[in-house]
């Protein structure tokens, strides 16, 4: 059996920053209010017009990723690309990002776990690579998701915490199965659907697609939140899944070096901390720069991580996620 260790990481995030002051002019909301909530700064919008779109970042990211992994797409086998905030209905975003790496007729398998979509994306690439059925393999988290945002006062709920970008990491197989991805531990809990979810378009009602009628709309298309719910069930669950993903491989908590939270709000990746007793140093945030770029998020921090040269061989690293599903979701790798 093989291991799979990550050879590059690249990241992506649009030009166009949009601070909280930024927000405060299209709806009631103050930058007092969303950096205490949740520590976001500002975030990064694609520019309305500019041509782009998840899988054009992904593409940007990807080629940062092959660079730093001195490979190119012809030593790729395949793509698993996640995300919420797909180019079309279908097909997925992997496809077109195969399209764009000129990657032939290798496979791109497309996968929906929303902010745990990386770390679900990391164990389905890993499960490929340990099998030996693939040497290397292009793994995505990639959104554009302030197009889908109501930027109202109606929408504020949502509309500050979200922001565009995208990652990507090179999966590649080895043979020292001390190293790379220790292991991935993945979960999901559906009676949680509709806590946090867009509904359309969708085929949840067995009838059209899409409602007629602005109300509606409205109520269908937005994303939606019970917002102290999802905080309440991702301070207990990232910890839980975090000391599992430890105990499997006879570590603790002491064992890790760096540990990167999925970046949903401040509060919630300080909350996780001091449960895991983890000092500052050993914690990871970017969310003041981009809110929450859900699957993209994790990539990014590796990719930032890597640029600022962090990541040090033989490091232990503990990614953990929480989202829409509910999905969650933790990696242990060891560089
Ligand atoms: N600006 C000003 N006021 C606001 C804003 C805003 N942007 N948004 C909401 N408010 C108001 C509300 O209307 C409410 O006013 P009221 O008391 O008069 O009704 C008040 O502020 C408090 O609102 P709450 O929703 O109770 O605020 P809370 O402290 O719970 O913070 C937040 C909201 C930041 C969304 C928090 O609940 C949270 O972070 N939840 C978890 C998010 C998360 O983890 N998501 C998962 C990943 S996303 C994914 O998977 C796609």
């Amino acid at each position: 059996m093989f291991n799979s260790k990550i050879i590059g990481v690249g990241h992506f995030v649009p030009e166009n920053i949009v601070t909280n002051d930024d927000l405060s002019k299209l709806m009631d909301t103050s930058d007092e209010w969303i950096q205490e909530r949740t520590g976001i700064k500002e975030r990064r919008f694609y520019t309305p017009g500019e041509k782009g779109s998840t899988a054009i970042m992904a593409f940007k990211a990807s080629k940062l990723a092959m660079k730093r992994a001195k490979v190119t797409a012809d030593d790729i086998d395949a793509i698993v690309f996640a995300t919420l905030s797909p180019d079309y209905y279908f097909p997925g975003s992997g496809v077109l990002l195969q399209e764009m790496l000129k990657m032939g007729t290798k496979p791109a398998i497309d996968l929906r776990a929303q902010c745990s979509g990386f770390i679900y994306a990391l164990s389905v690439a890993d499960q490929f690579i340990k099998t030996g059925m693939y040497k290397k393999i292009l793994v995505i988290g990639s959104e554009t998701q302030s197009v889908a945002l109501d930027l109202t006062t109606r929408g504020r709920g949502m509309g500050v915490l979200f922001g565009d970008g995208a990652g990507a990491a090179i999966l590649e197989a080895t043979e020292d199965n001390t190293k790379g991805i220790l292991s991935t531990h993945l979960h999901s809990q559906g009676e949680f659907a509709d806590v946090l979810c867009v509904r359309e378009p969708g085929t949840n009602k067995g009838g059209k697609v899409i409602y007629e009628g602005q109300h509606e709309m409205y109520d269908l298309i937005s994303p939606q939140m019970d917002g102290k719910l999802v905080f309440k069930n991702a301070i207990t669950r990232m910890p839980e899944v975090t000391m599992e993903a430890l105990a499997k491989n006879n570590l603790t908590i002491e064992d890790i070096d760096m540990f990167l939270p999925h970046q949903a709000n401040l509060r919630i990746s300080q909350m996780v901390q001091r449960f895991l007793k983890l000092p500052d140093e050993k914690v990871f945030n970017n969310i003041q720069k981009y809110g929450n770029t859900t699957a993209a998020t994790l990539p990014i921090l590796l990719s930032e991580l890597w640029e600022e040269g962090r990541i040090k061989e033989g490091q232990l690293f503990a990614l953990a996620a929480f989202g829409s599903g509910f999905t969650w979701a933790s990696a242990l790798i060891r560089w």
